[in-house]
């Protein structure tokens, strides 16, 4: 054995982006010992990437807001497939959790009358978005470290987690290495909380920074838990698409909540082509005017540019594939044009959006408050991941919790925008609850010597290859080249099929690859390392968008481009089998309750 430093915790939280530091802050204040662990340095998750705000019902900026209005949104947005009670709980306690963030220092930007702001974003029927201008991803880390650093955890920075450890049946720790100097950890706990995020680098064009590798989906999977809804993979509909170095990387809805509009080369607001019947009786009908809607207006009609994510990023696809983009491959978004009509002008413009009015600034040269950007889909959020119960969210393997992007539940088939800010803090504090519970009562579990050695030997034996092995990097992009090609926004069987091909082509390579050097900071190694888990989603979501027949949400088919009624009435499960091969399941969902199917029909 390679030796290795030992950690001992009630509950170990894997990521510390907003539900893992939110998870942690519970379970420590239940009195338990609490260990945190992350991939990269405290401070720095994808959480941040949701800049335009927080979705809760707080009536703040129009009083006909409440649960009930942001629930039905929630689930019309999720396309019925969502976790009804996870949706319940969600638009319950998303008010108290924002309010609980203010009181540990976030400072939200306000309404004249002193209220926290809100703001509109796709698919919320009232401006429901709390925010700090367009960083409130960052304001919501920066407040939960402020606030997690003082209830006593142990933090664990740049820690690769690449098994998790059991025993027997239930969860025993988890298995990793430091990033830095390579040297193996093992923490030794009976509850294990991922909160690891998404598995945005399975793409090529992506908002998800390096650390979004599927971690979390991918242990829970080989440790014998379920995975979910996996098909359901979000485009955001505006990232930047020039230059070529920063394609990507997020431009916040809040441009589109502020205003912003969408045109193609001939100047038109192509929104307006085509309305899909569940919103049309939402959608203001002035394309010739221009945008009525006023910024504060009580009005809830709302612009073309803010239905849902997945109608949007098909549009513009369609506009490009028309001939009809802007120069670079995507469509053209203008917040200039609403300088003339808010006080401040500009000004205006750069205090709402000041972090996209530097990042266009200083990566692409171009003033927003002047210039129309640039913008086209990139992969942003994986709605599925480990299926949890709604209230605990405990997975089916006893210890093993899971919350954030990385679990399964509240959004269905599609997020709404801000619904993820408040699905970390609001499921983060129930997993942390349960985790805590779970731990006092189930007792520490043992790791046998067994387990360790054959993770080491795992993590080790890139080293040990022959020479004419692959290197980490080519393979890496291989992956992201085909999933962004064959498994991307648009879908057919024949693409999907070559996929699997390419897939299984993949993982032999992959058991081939070579790292050379040592394991001090090398980066081939950790790239090496990262194959598994990308490997692994990648298949859960090629196999579960194989398998659904029909286009719904996020998952468009053009071979099956209409909504199938039978198709709603299901989700998939991705399952490790007997024989240890992927098996995809159909499972009926479980029928909204009269009290909430009335709040639905109510909502309309
Ligand atoms: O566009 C955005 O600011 C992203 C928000 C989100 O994904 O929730």
């Amino acid at each position: 054995m390679a030796g290795h430093e030992t950690h001992e915790y009630d509950v170990l939280v894997v990521g510390a982006g907003g539900a893992g530091l939110r998870a942690a802050i519970e379970a420590s204040t239940a009195g338990v010992r609490v260990g945190l662990v992350c991939k990269s340095l405290l401070g720095k998750a994808h959480t941040v990437m949701a800049e335009g705000g927080m979705a809760a019902a707080l009536a703040n900026v129009d009083e006909r807001d409440g649960w009930k209005v942001h629930f039905a949104d929630t689930m019309r947005g999720g396309q019925y497939l969502n976790q009804w009670r996870m949706a319940e709980i969600h638009a319950q306690e998303a008010p108290a959790r924002v309010n609980e963030l203010e009181a540990w220092g976030a400072l939200f930007d306000r309404t004249p009358e002193g209220r926290i702001l809100q703001r509109n974003f796709g698919g919320h029927a009232y401006p429901r978005l709390a925010h700090v201008g367009d960083r409130t991803g960052l304001e919501m880390i920066r407040t939960l470290q402020d606030h997690g650093i003082h209830q006593g955890m142990a933090v664990h920075m740049e820690i690769t987690i690449t098994t998790l450890l059991k025993d027997g049946e239930r969860i025993a720790g988890a298995f990793g290495y430091d990033r830095e100097r390579g040297r193996f950890r093992v923490f030794k706990a009976p509850a294990v909380i991922l909160a690891t995020g998404g598995l945005g680098k399975a793409y090529k064009i992506t908002s998800n920074s390096w650390e979004c590798t599927g971690d979390g989906m991918s242990l829970a999977y080989h440790a014998g838990a379920q995975l979910k809804d996996m098909e359901f993979v979000q485009f955001h509909p505006t990232g930047m698409v020039w230059p070529p170095s920063v394609r990507g990387i997020l431009v916040t809805e809040g441009v589109r909540g502020e205003g912003g509009v969408l045109t193609n080369s001939e100047d038109k607001r192509f929104m307006f082509d085509n309305i899909p019947e569940l919103y049309k009786d939402l959608v203001a009908d002035d394309a010739e005017e221009g945008w009525r809607y006023v910024i504060g207006d009580r009005d809830a009609r709302r612009p073309p540019e803010l239905l849902t994510r997945d109608h949007v990023a098909r549009m513009i696809l369609a506009e490009v594939k028309a001939g009809r983009g802007s120069p670079h491959g995507g469509a053209f978004l203008d917040i200039s044009w609403i300088k003339d009509r808010v006080k401040g002008g500009a000004e205006h413009i750069k205090r709402k959006l000041p972090s996209m009015y530097h990042q266009f600034k200083q990566l692409a040269d171009l003033d927003i408050t002047e210039t129309p950007m640039e913008v086209g889909p990139t992969t942003h959020y994986a709605m599925g991941g480990v299926r949890v119960d709604s209230d605990s969210q405990a997975s089916s393997v006893p210890g093993l919790f899971a919350a954030g992007e990385c679990a399964t539940g509240l959004h269905g088939a599609n997020r709404l925008g801000g619904n993820s800010l408040s699905d970390l803090v609001v499921f983060g504090k129930l997993a942390g609850q349960y985790a805590a519970e779970y731990a006092k009562s189930a007792g520490p579990a043992k790791v046998a010597d067994s387990e360790m050695e054959a993770a080491e030997a795992e993590a080790l034996a890139p080293f040990g290859r022959e020479e004419s092995g692959e290197g980490p990097f080519q393979l890496q992009q291989a992956l992201q080249d085909m999933m962004q090609e064959d498994v991307g926004i648009i879908r057919t069987e024949a693409e999907l099929d070559k996929a699997a091909e390419a897939l299984a082509d993949l993982r032999s390579r992959a058991a081939k690859v070579k790292v050379h050097g040592n394991r001090e900071w090398n980066s081939g190694w950790h790239t090496a390392l990262d194959l598994e888990p990308l490997l692994t989603v990648s298949e859960a979501v090629a196999a579960a968008a194989r398998e659904r027949k029909e286009s719904r949400g996020a998952h468009t088919r053009n071979d099956y481009q209409e909504k199938d009624s039978e198709w709603g009435k299901a989700n998939l499960i991705v399952e490790k089998a007997g024989d240890g091969s992927m098996r995809v399941r159909r499972e009926e969902i479980d029928p909204v309750p009269e009290r909430l199917a009335k709040i639905i029909e109510e909502q309309g």
